[in-house]
């Protein structure tokens, strides 16, 4: 009787699709600076918020402690300084393979290519249960903190 493995190849199918998909589509961080380049006005207020400074008002030691990096920083694996604290990817998605500006304009496009829309998930992966904090984490009001003012009170002025 000759052995049929419908599954197993489906299963060995899949693994090279997802396999080499990732192996290509893994974009990188590339940096507040270079987002600015384009978004000055988001830029300049982002740059005055508690978020770009979340790396550098850790002590050194703890700036180093991969526990605090985890939260304290976008990349916590790269020593790169124009990666450090809460930058624009943490919230908006590694940003290699949208910010070409052919990608950004086409708005299928940049969603495809990882620009995330900002959910109350996107901050609980660090305003979660455990974190420091004398206030509870409420989205609705703390996401206008850091809409770059489209609510009209931007964090950063
Ligand atoms: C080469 C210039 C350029 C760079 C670099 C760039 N962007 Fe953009 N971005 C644009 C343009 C142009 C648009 C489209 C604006 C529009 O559709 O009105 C856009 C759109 C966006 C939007 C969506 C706006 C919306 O209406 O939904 C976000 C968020 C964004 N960019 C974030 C970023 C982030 C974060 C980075 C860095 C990782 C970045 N951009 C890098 C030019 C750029
Ligand atoms: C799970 C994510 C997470 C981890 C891990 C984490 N933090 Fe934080 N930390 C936060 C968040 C979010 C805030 C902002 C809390 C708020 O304002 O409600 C914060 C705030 C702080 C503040 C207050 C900021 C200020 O400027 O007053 C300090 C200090 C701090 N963290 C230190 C640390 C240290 C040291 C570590 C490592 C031992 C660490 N954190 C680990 C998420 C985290
Ligand atoms: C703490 C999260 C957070 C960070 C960090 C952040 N943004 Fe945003 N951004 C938002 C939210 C929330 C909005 C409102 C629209 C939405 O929900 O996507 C927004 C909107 C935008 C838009 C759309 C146009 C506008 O101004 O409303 C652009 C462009 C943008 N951000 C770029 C950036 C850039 C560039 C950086 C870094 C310099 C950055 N953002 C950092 C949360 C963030
Ligand atoms: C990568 C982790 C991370 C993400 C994602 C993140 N935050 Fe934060 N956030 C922090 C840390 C760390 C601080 C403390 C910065 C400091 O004070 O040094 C902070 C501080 C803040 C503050 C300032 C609190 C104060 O004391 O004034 C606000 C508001 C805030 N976050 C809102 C948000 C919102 C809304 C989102 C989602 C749209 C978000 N954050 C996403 C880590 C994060």
């Amino acid at each position: 009787m000759p052995r049929r493995q419908p599954f197993g190849a489906a299963v060995v199918l899949l693994g090279l699709i997802v396999g080499v998909g990732s192996a290509s589509a893994a974009p990188d961080p590339i940096g507040a600076k270079r987002c600015g380049a384009c978004h000055e006005r988001e830029y300049a207020d982002w740059k005055a918020s508690p978020h770009a400074q979340a790396l550098a008002r850790l002590s050194t030691p703890k700036q180093r402690d991969p526990v605090c990096r985890s939260c304290h920083t976008t990349a916590p694996t790269s020593a790169d300084p124009d990666l450090a604290g809460v930058q624009c990817e943490s919230c908006h998605g590694l940003g290699s393979l949208y910010a070409p500006e052919y990608v950004m304009k086409d708005e299928k496009l940049r969603k495809l290519l990882g620009l995330e829309k900002v959910t109350a998930a996107t901050c609980q992966g660090c305003h979660d249960g455990d974190t420091p904090s004398t206030r509870k984490f409420d989205f609705e009001a703390w996401v206008k903190l850091v809409n770059h003012g489209a609510s009209g009170e931007g964090e950063g002025s």
